[in-house]
């Protein structure tokens, strides 16, 4: 069957926890503005419960508390039910079939080489020895949740880059080994600005991850972000008097500027200055306190939090609404789904159960 020219959006989260700016910048605002643009002729979310469990396994119950936390998430940034599928990975058979199929096409030697694999494998203490089957696979279950949906465009951070590569190579290998055009070989569309690419924690060192413990929620309540920026924010240590050259490279308070500031918010809160630039500009020649910068930086995330907080306080009252958008997402997903692993089944020539397949062939053959 040939593959029409939708531009369909699959894109997903595992639900290990509530989900943080670093998500926000790197994806989910994105997420909005694709679901908004009227560009795209379907969109998809899927919560990836079966993929948190390739590292989780022993721990069911934290993918299951935060199963409604994600959803809740997504709903409150201004992800729209009426316009964005969401729906549920563990409940979606198709997947595991296709996961499954797909693995008879990729090399262990080629997971292995899989760079996000191996730096995950390296955070989670799995070596060679230890590495649960599971989890060194599920790269191949994330190319069957991108092609199941048939998926044109993946919007996801840098770190999902080998994930795409290695779906698009499946895409190819599968067509050609079975001789279709069934599968449709994704892209990545990565964030547009550079300071969102890849936002690093609180603490400076690495990117915001729930495991370092070094994130700003979403659902943060204020009390809590002041906290986290007055006192817990990595800064410049040479920056020790106002009056001293401060540096920006490494300054998670400008980190964070770049990626949310807008000038507007200069008028506002920090009329001092007319933009980011010229506050650079005096931080680094020195005369600006971090305090005052932090300050300002607490107002600009405000900016953008004040309104998914008060979203998800809505949404917190109507859970049973919630819970009711999982399932018919995931209802629809189901249908959707094994329509294309039908597709790819009868590309297999496994269909026997289709009418006119195996059962007339072998009356034909016996009774003539
Ligand atoms: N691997 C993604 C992450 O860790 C989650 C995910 C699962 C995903 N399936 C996906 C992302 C399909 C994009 C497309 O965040």
């Amino acid at each position: 069957m040939a593959n029409s020219d939708k531009k369909i959006i699959l894109t997903g989260d595992r639900p290990t926890g509530r989900l943080h700016l670093g998500h926000y910048v790197g994806s989910l605002k994105r997420r909005v503005e694709l679901q908004n643009s009227g560009k795209f002729d379907e969109i998809n979310i899927l919560i990836a419960d079966d993929q948190a469990l390739t590292d989780n396994w022993d721990n069911p119950d934290k993918i299951r508390d935060n199963m409604i936390q994600v959803a809740l998430d997504y709903l409150s940034v201004g992800i729209d039910p009426e316009k964005t599928n969401i729906c549920v990975q563990s409940h979606i058979p198709a997947l595991h079939a296709l996961t499954f199929y797909y693995m008879n096409l990729v090399t262990t030697a080629r997971l292995s080489r899989n760079p996000t694999v191996k730096a995950e494998m390296g955070m989670r203490g799995f070596d060679n020895e230890g590495l649960p089957v599971g989890f060194f696979t599920y790269p191949v279950s994330q190319a069957a949740d991108i092609t199941a949906f048939k998926a044109t465009t993946v919007p996801a951070g840098e770190d999902q880059e080998p994930m795409i590569e290695q779906t698009r190579e499946l895409v190819r290998k599968f067509n050609s080994t079975y001789n279709c055009d069934v599968l449709v070989e994704p892209e990545i569309l990565l964030p547009s600005v550079e300071a969102q690419l890849r936002l690093p924690g609180i603490d400076g060192k690495e990117k915001m991850s729930k495991s370092l413990g070094n994130c700003i929620y979403l659902s943060e309540d204020p009390a809590d972000l002041k906290d986290k920026i007055m006192k817990r924010t990595y800064t410049d240590p040479t920056h020790l008097k106002i009056e001293d050259p401060g540096h920006l490279e490494g300054n998670m308070v400008f980190t964070y500027l770049d990626a949310f500031c807008h000038d507007d918010l200069f008028a506002e809160y920090l009329p001092d200055y007319q933009n980011l630039d010229e506050m650079k500009e005096h931080y680094t020649k020195g005369g600006l306190g971090d305090v005052k910068c932090k300050k300002f930086l607490i107002k600009v995330l405000e900016e953008e939090l004040a309104p998914i907080r008060a979203r998800r306080a809505e949404w917190e009252k109507r859970i049973p609404d919630v819970y009711d958008i999982l399932k018919a997402g995931t209802d629809h997903a189901v249908e959707e789904t094994n329509q294309t692993l039908a597709e790819v089944r009868s590309a297999m020539r496994i269909d026997y159960f289709k009418d006119g397949s195996i059962k007339d062939e072998w009356d034909k053959i016996i009774n003539g």
